[in-house]
Order: structure tokens, then sequence, then C-alpha cells
């Protein structure tokens, strides 16, 4: 789930490097590393534990110099974060160097076999065995080698399709070979990569994120290519078939270099952009003449659209929570069907699909394999498979058949916070437009879109609980347990705000469905293990009031998220935060904003590094 990038031309490749990790950082950061082939044809190499920084301060010590490199930041599946375990990985006698992102599968095999070749490990990974094998392919081949090819890279190409054909698992490659000074060979299946095009020169990243103001040039290399880049040229070959044309497609982005603007994270920064980043998701989209939201991007036929019976909704994480209230709108506001998978399920299970099924796969990073796998087995199936993504132009966003951008504008901090309201509002008005569609009426249709355009605000008012929660934050901060309970909309609302909390302090939490605690969990209530409980004004909140009543009973210390003006919860609860009141259907978006503040205060308390959370990273390139 590393980034990978990679350079060759006429600069200094380590400036390229660094800067293009930095912009990576997001899919890994327990250690990095890179290596450059100077002019005398020696190879460089420099690694550091820890973030990107680490790494530029060894370089400032250290220069890598050569005008070809690649570089790694690297988020560990085999193999502790230590220097020895970080890329990139040389292969035989340093005839090879690469990077390396995704799993072998079979790695424990191949390095039974080549350990018996006499191939010495250093290390503990998966890719350790990927830069031996290429090795051990290339000297056989050169061994057999009798005539002379008109093709200079021949047997490099043989060599590295010979060693990927026998991978089993996802990789994206940046490889160098030591007899090929100034050639990048890059490979890829399952993982993505991708070549910007320059003059006099190449860049490879694992996305585009890093190319952005470096050209506006861009192919993406396809599962089973292998790319053979120079600074002066660029050939794509597929296995068994041999080269291939490729397309050069305009990239479109720009360099975010996003500043914090006084905030001390990024995480506060997001939070406190919701009103934004919801503003900018229902920009364009709301359709007061027909009473309905309007989506350009969905490329479904009118009869498609109409013969829409089942809708699934597949993602990792905070966006499968995204979806699991999203589940409860559309299946309120369109009566249409809905079932939440989890994509890492949903990609290995055949489940049976009735035609008229539609997939929405629901993403921030647009990156993640398993919500990639899932839409790609779904298309595969040949139903229609849409998007709800943030980052434009991403793999998701490229792969499917159509979709909904967020709009959100970059998340930087680990913890998804205002991707994930602007994943609920987008599935709100998905869920209106279906609606529409059948039998949701005109006024009906008119009140949602009234509601929506408060919402903007609403969020606002419910960020003046920030003092209060940061209060509540200190009172709490040393519980080793919570629980997080909600029900029917207020229920994903728990789940994820339990996950915020996991995610960056560290503290065991668990959501439930409130009324499940008597079913199990309320054995784990003590006064030392605060609930909190998510309670708006509506249908179920005399049923919530009761499960609160006893989780009292049995002495645990009760947060509640209420709505203002209630005035019997504060008889019962510890401590209560105040929300502003509104609709139902929109009370996920607004109880959620408490529950983020309360996650940040506690990590922020507890000494952690909110933005970076120990273990995870930004975008889950393998699976
Ligand atoms: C969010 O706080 C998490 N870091 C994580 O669960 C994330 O939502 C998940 O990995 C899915 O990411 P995506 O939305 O980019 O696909
Ligand atoms: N599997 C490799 C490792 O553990 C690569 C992981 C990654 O993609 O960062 O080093």
């Amino acid at each position: 789930m590393c980034g990978i990038v990679a350079y060759v031309g006429h600069r200094q490749a380590a400036e390229f490097l660094i800067d293009g990790l930095r912009r990576l950082e997001y899919r890994g950061y327990d250690s990095a590393g890179l290596a450059t082939v100077s002019s005398d044809r020696r190879l460089h190499v420099l690694k550091a534990v820890g973030k990107v920084d680490a790494l530029a301060e060894k370089l400032k010590r250290h220069w890598a110099p050569g005008t070809i490199g690649v570089g790694h930041t690297r988020w560990a599946t085999h193999g502790a974060p230590t220097e020895v375990n970080a890329h990139p990985h040389r292969g035989g006698d340093d005839c090879v160097v690469l990077a390396h992102n995704g799993v072998i599968e079979n790695y424990r095999l191949l390095k039974d076999q080549l350990e018996e070749e006499g191939y010495k490990f250093v290390s503990a990974t998966d890719t350790e065995v990927v830069a031996h094998l290429v090795a051990s392919c290339y000297d056989k081949l050169r061994a057999l080698e009798t005539e002379a090819n008109d093709d200079p890279y021949a047997l490099p190409i043989a060599a590295i399709n010979e060693a990927t054909s026998k991978l089993r698992g996802t990789y994206g490659l940046a490889i160098l070979l030591r007899d090929y000074p100034g050639v990048i060979f890059a490979a890829r299946q399952g993982s993505p990569l991708v070549i910007g095009v320059g003059n006099h020169e190449h860049w490879v990243a694992s996305d585009a994120s890093p190319l952005a103001g470096r050209t506006d040039k861009i192919v993406y290399l396809a599962d089973r290519q292998l790319a053979v880049i120079t600074a002066d040229s660029l050939h794509v070959l597929e296995r068994d078939i041999g080269t291939v044309s490729h397309s050069v497609e305009a990239l479109n982005i720009v360099a975010d270099d996003v500043g914090l603007e006084g905030f001390p994270h990024y995480m506060l920064k997001e939070i406190y952009e919701q009103p934004d980043s919801l503003t900018a998701a229902m920009r364009g989209r709301l359709n007061d003449v027909d009473a309905t939201a309007v989506f350009g991007g969905l490329n479904l036929s009118p009869q498609q659209l109409r013969s829409v019976n089942r809708i699934i909704l597949t993602a990792c994480g905070t966006s499968w929570h995204a979806a699991l209230v999203g589940e409860y709108l559309m299946e309120e506001l369109a009566r249409i069907p809905v079932e939440v998978e989890y994509a890492s399920e949903l990609r290995y299970r055949n489940p049976p699909v009735d035609q008229g099924t539609l997939l929405f796969a629901i993403t921030q990073s647009g990156e993640t394999a398993d919500t990639l796998a899932a839409l790609r087995e779904m298309k595969r199936k040949g139903h229609p498979s849409l998007a709800i993504c943030n980052v434009i132009g991403s793999t998701i966003a490229q792969e499917a058949d159509g979709g909904v951008y967020l709009h959100a504008g970059p998340e930087i901090g680990v913890a998804s916070t205002k991707a994930y309201t602007s994943q609920v509002v987008t599935l709100t008005m998905l869920a209106l437009y279906f609606g529409r569609l059948r039998h949701l009426s005109f006024e009906a249709g008119q009140r949602i879109i009234a509601q929506l355009r408060k919402l903007p605000d609403l969020v606002r008012e419910t960020l003046e609980v920030n003092n209060e929660v940061r209060r509540i934050a200190a009172k709490y901060c040393h519980a080793d347990n919570f629980l997080y309970l909600g029900r029917q909309f207020n229920f994903p609302t728990g789940l994820e705000g339990a996950l915020k909390l996991k995610e960056i302090s560290y503290i065991h939490a668990e959501g439930y469905p409130a009324a499940e605690m008597k079913h199990g969990p309320i054995a784990l209530v003590d006064e030392h293990t605060p609930s909190v409980f998510v309670m708006p004004q509506g249908g179920v909140y005399e049923k919530v009031m009761s499960n609160l009543e006893e989780i009292k009973a049995r002495g645990g210390p009760v947060i509640a998220i209420a709505a203002k003006g209630d005035k019997e919860i504060a008889r019962l609860a510890d401590d209560v935060i105040y929300v502003p009141e509104c609709e139902e259907f929109l009370s996920p978006l607004i109880n959620i904003v408490p529950l983020q503040l309360l996650a940040y205060h506690i990590a922020v308390l507890r000494g952690c590094d909110v933005d970076k959370p120990r273990n995870l990273a930004k975008s889950v390139t393998v699976e």
C-alpha cells in the first residue's frame, strides 16, 4: 500500500523522489527509501524508518547523485517497519534494485527456491523475493542467449516477464538493472502505476499526485503491462503479446499544497471545513423545479434508471459507515432495497445478483484495493457500477461506469471526517433522486431540498460545541474502553464515532445498535467504561432512553449527544453535548461532528499523532 516514484531525465532524480514521496505519503509512512544510479554507474541507496522527512534529513547528509532513481514509502505487510525491510530492495549481486507496491502471496515458495539457488536474503519482506527472482531469471536467460536481438531490451524484458509470470498476488514495480543504466522498467498487476511524460524526462508514480505541476501528460499502465522507460522513449508491452500502443492522456490536476491555515492539525481543519465541503457536494445538484437532485455523470440510460430494483453499496472503513447511513436513506426515501457489503467480502463472495442491480463503490481516495476489486468484479458480471469518490482521476473514478464526485477538496488527515459527511450528503441526494423517480411526491422532494439547504449552517452551529467537547474529553481521556450507541440512522454514527476514537487515540471502542447491548456487550459496562449515546429527537428517542437507563443502572458513565431543548436528558446523562435539532434523516450529519471532535481532543490529550496515527495509511492499496 506504499507509494512508488521513479524518475529518468536530465535533473537530479533524488529531488523529485523526495518531493514525490511526500505527496504519496498518505499511502504509508512507516519507512521510506530511494536508490539512484550516478553517471559512474554507482548505485546509491538510502533508507530511513519513519516518515519521509527522516529520509530527507539523511539525504541532506549523504546526497544520492544521479539522473535516474526509484523511491518508496512503505506500509509494511511482510516484516516489521525497519530500515532493512524498507524498499528499494536489491537482487542478485546488486544487479537489480526495485520498489514494490502490493503483496506477493507465494513468496514463501519462491524464497525457498531462490535460497536453494544460493540467493541470500537480508529482509523479511515479500518484495526481496521479486528482486532476487528478476536477477535469477535475468542471469539464466543471459547464459542462454546466443544471438544478438534487434531489440536492445529483449533480454531484460524477457527476464522481467518470466519473473512476474511466477508471482501470485499484486504488484506495482519500478525496477532498475545495472546492465541497463538510464532505463526504468515498470510493471503492474493489481497495483496502479502511472507514467508522466515530459521533455527528455519521464516520471513513474503510484498515482498522478506526484506529477502535478511537472507535466500535463500521463500514461496509465494497465494490468499485465510492462513499460520500458528512458529519458527520451517510452514503450509499453503486454505479457504474451509484445509491444502495444499506449495513449498519452491529459492530466488536469494542480499541485495541492494544502496548508494548515492556523489549525494545529489537518484533522481539526477538515472537521471545521465541513460546512463548506457539504456546500460543495450539493452545489448545482439541487433542482427546485422538479424537486429532485441532479447528477451529471451517472451515465445511465433512462431505461436503466427505471429498472433499478436493488442497490448494492460497497466500501471499506469510514466509507462503509457512510454506506450504512445510505442504506437507511435509500430505503426510507426511495423505497429501493439496499445491501451494504464490505468490499473485501464482496470481491470474493459470489452473491446471486439480479438484473436491475446497481452498484455504488464509495471511496474517498478512489485507490482502495478491495473497493477497486469489488467494483471490477461487479462490472465483470455486467452490473452498472458507479463510484462515489473524492479524488478526481483516481483509479476507481476512472474504472467506474460513472458516478458522483464529492468535491470535498483534499483530505489529508488519515482519519476521514469531511469526506464522510460529503459521502452521506451525496447518498441523501441520491436517495432523493431515486425517490423522485419513483413514489416520492413533489412536496416531499421540496421539503428534503429545503432541509438540505439548511445543512451547512446547522453544521456550522454544531461546531460551536468544540470547547464543551474538549472539557468532556479531558474528563474521560484516561478511559481504556468506550461504547458508542445509537439506533436507526444513528447506529452507523455510533460505529463511525468509535472508529474515529480507535484510529487516532488507540483506545478500544465499540459501536453498537443501542438495543443490542443487553444481548451481550452490557457485560462490559462498569464505572470506568463511558458510553456515548447518540439520541436525537425522533421515532426511537424513547427507546434509546430506555437503553441509556439500562447502562446507568449498571454504574456506567454516559455522555449523550442530544438535541438542544431536550430537557429530559440532563437528568440522566453525566455529560450532554447539545446539537441543533434537525430532521431525522439529516441527524447523522450533525451528530457525527461532536464525535469527530471528541476523538480529536482525546487523541491530542493523550499525545497521539492525530494526522498520521500509528499502523495506518490514508489509502489502503493492498488487500
Ligand atoms: C477512515 O478514517 C479510515 N482511515 C479508513 O477506514 C478509510 O475510510 C478506508 O480505508 C476507506 O478508504 P477510502 O474511502 O479512501 O476507500
Ligand atoms: N509487501 C511489501 C512490503 O511489506 C510492500 C508493501 C507496500 O505496498 O508498502 O514491504
